[in-house]
């Protein structure tokens, strides 16, 4: 099942993938900045944004990942830039294992490349049962928005409040899906010495969910990486949009001409 595809602008193809709890429209700065000189493509993770409930079955994303793969053929795009902010980036490397020759670079920001703890698995399941069992996802609002945000955000309206409303708007199917999906996911890192594609690495020295040693030992993996570390949260595209913006900029303008 496709999901929901937001399609802006012209130029070079551009993928962008959401974080968890959050959809498409995280990118909205991005895409205002990168639309005039590149194509930038947004998908909604099912159950979140504008896309529909998650299919039946397992929830893993391989599954997302090749919906993801099938939105592309559909517009007809063959190789693209990829962009994925933590959840975004475990996509990221699940599109790399299967799909190695549709990428023609990649950006990860805020992410990892290990699996989960069995800590950390067993949390993403009881929240998963939690907002089922509750039919709603207003109770993770307040805890995920503390979480993702540096103290500092929690006081811009401008930032903390569209982030609010993007959690409302996924589904209790969708968060389920996502955390389901997430702690099945397998560690990554043996993959980062396959990346041939040149590599863009954020971090967040304020980023409660994956420091920045985390980021960085995942940017050493990858040969050609340029690591970058902001000040700032988990959401770092949010808190500091225009450096993100900056970096996405010149990162993809050199790689996209490249190749
Ligand atoms: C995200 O921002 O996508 C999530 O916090 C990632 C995670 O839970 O590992």
């Amino acid at each position: 099942m496709l999901p929901a595809i937001h399609d802006t602008g012209t130029g070079a193809p551009v993928l962008f993938l959401h974080a968890f709890t959050l959809d498409a429209s995280q990118w909205d700065h991005q895409v205002a900045a990168l639309s005039g000189d590149m194509r930038c493509i947004r998908v909604d993770l099912w159950g979140c944004g504008s896309s529909p409930a998650p299919p039946a079955g397992e929830p893993a994303l391989d599954g997302f990942a090749a919906a993801v793969l099938a939105a592309l053929d559909s517009l007809n795009i063959d190789k693209v830039a990829v962009v994925g902010l933590s959840m975004g980036g475990y996509l990221a490397f699940t599109l790399w294992r299967l799909a190695p020759q549709r990428i023609r670079a990649l950006a990860l920001c805020n992410t990892r490349a290990t699996a989960d703890t069995a800590a950390a698995r067993g949390d993403r399941l009881a929240m998963a049962e939690q907002v089922e069992r509750e039919q709603s996802v207003e109770s993770i609002v307040e805890p995920m928005v503390a979480r993702m945000l540096s103290p500092g955000a929690h006081d811009e309206a401008h930032i903390v409040d569209p982030v609010r409303g993007r959690i409302r708007r996924c589904s209790p199917a969708g968060i389920a899906f996502a955390q389901r999906a997430m702690a099945a996911r397998p560690d990554s890192t043996a993959l980062l010495a396959s990346i041939d594609v040149p590599a863009l690495v954020i971090a967040g020295s304020r980023d409660a969910i994956i420091p920045t040693q985390e980021v960085r030992a995942m940017a050493d993996g990858i040969t050609d990486a340029r690591y970058r570390e902001l000040e700032c949260g988990h959401l770092s595209n949010l808190e500091r949009s225009r450096a993100v913006n900056q970096e996405l900029a010149t990162f993809l303008t050199a790689a996209t001409m490249a190749s």
